[in-house]
């Protein structure tokens, strides 16, 4: 399938919006890491920094990456703790191969491990991960309590979970600049890299659409999470929440 126009988020039903989903990753990963730093004006390698910096768990072992793409939440984690093993996992095959090169370059390929796997269902046991993350990808999952009682079931006891994401919940004064952004420049700056367009419509739509960080966050303590909590970063163009596993 190779859609040229897709329709509103608010239009879409759960599947609609999953074979988007999947048509723009199967076809965007190419530019996927070059536009993202473009489109984000770089700000997704900090933000990604941040989150690992809030994945510091006493004795932790075993991290798990949740739409994992082109691997860079778990390159960025295995560099930061020496001692865990990281594996990744992502529904579409052409970004895990990209990953996999930037794995094997950065020398990290007996600690990483990215395979295909879908969100909603999980191919792992209960407790298997100290820390289990997800970066940009729980505003492409339209059935996000079941994404985040995923993670929280692979999560152990005690354990870490992290959701990374663009949300439209920036700061007043900073709101209609963000907007402007979000709506005019970066569709159209998208357009000039890209021949489908029509990706990063849905790109500033489903960004619009994200749930507001409180209502996010009870969401994952509906998921068995608790001390949940959340962190705007740059103006409040996205926010880390971090929950414990019960
Ligand atoms: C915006 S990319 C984020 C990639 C990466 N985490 C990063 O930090 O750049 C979103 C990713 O979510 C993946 N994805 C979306 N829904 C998924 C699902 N249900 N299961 C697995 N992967 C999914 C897509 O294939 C895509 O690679």
């Amino acid at each position: 399938m190779s859609v040229q126009h897709y329709p509103p988020v608010t239009k879409m039903t759960a599947a609609g919006q999953t074979a988007v989903v999947r048509d723009i990753f199967t076809t965007v990963h190419a530019r996927y890491d070059f536009l993202n730093h473009l489109l984000s004006l770089r700000r997704d390698v900090g933000w990604r920094r941040a989150a690992v910096a809030r994945m510091r768990v006493a004795g932790a072992r075993r991290f798990l990456d949740v739409a994992t793409g082109t691997g860079d939440l778990a390159i960025a984690a295995a560099r930061r703790f020496p001692q865990v093993s990281v594996v990744g996992v992502d529904f579409a095959e052409p970004m895990l191969r990209i990953g996999r090169q930037k794995v094997r370059r950065a020398g990290l390929e007996h600690r990483v491990q990215l395979r295909a796997a879908d969100a909603l269902s999980l191919p792992f046991d209960d407790g298997t991960f100290d820390v289990t993350a997800i970066a940009f990808g729980m505003r492409n999952i339209p059935d996000k309590r079941r994404a985040l009682r995923e993670m929280s079931r692979v999560t152990a006891a005690g354990g870490r979970v992290l959701v990374l994401e663009m949300t439209f919940a920036p700061l007043p004064l900073f709101r209609p600049l963000y907007h402007l952004y979000l709506v005019r420049v970066l569709p159209r700056l998208a357009r000039l890299f890209t021949p489908n367009g029509a990706t990063y419509d849905y790109l500033s739509d489903s960004i619009r659409h994200f749930p507001r960080p409180e209502t996010f966050a009870a969401m994952m303590e509906e998921a068995g999470l608790s001390s949940v909590s959340w962190h705007p970063l740059t103006f409040g163009s996205a926010y880390l929440h971090v929950g414990r596993r019960k």
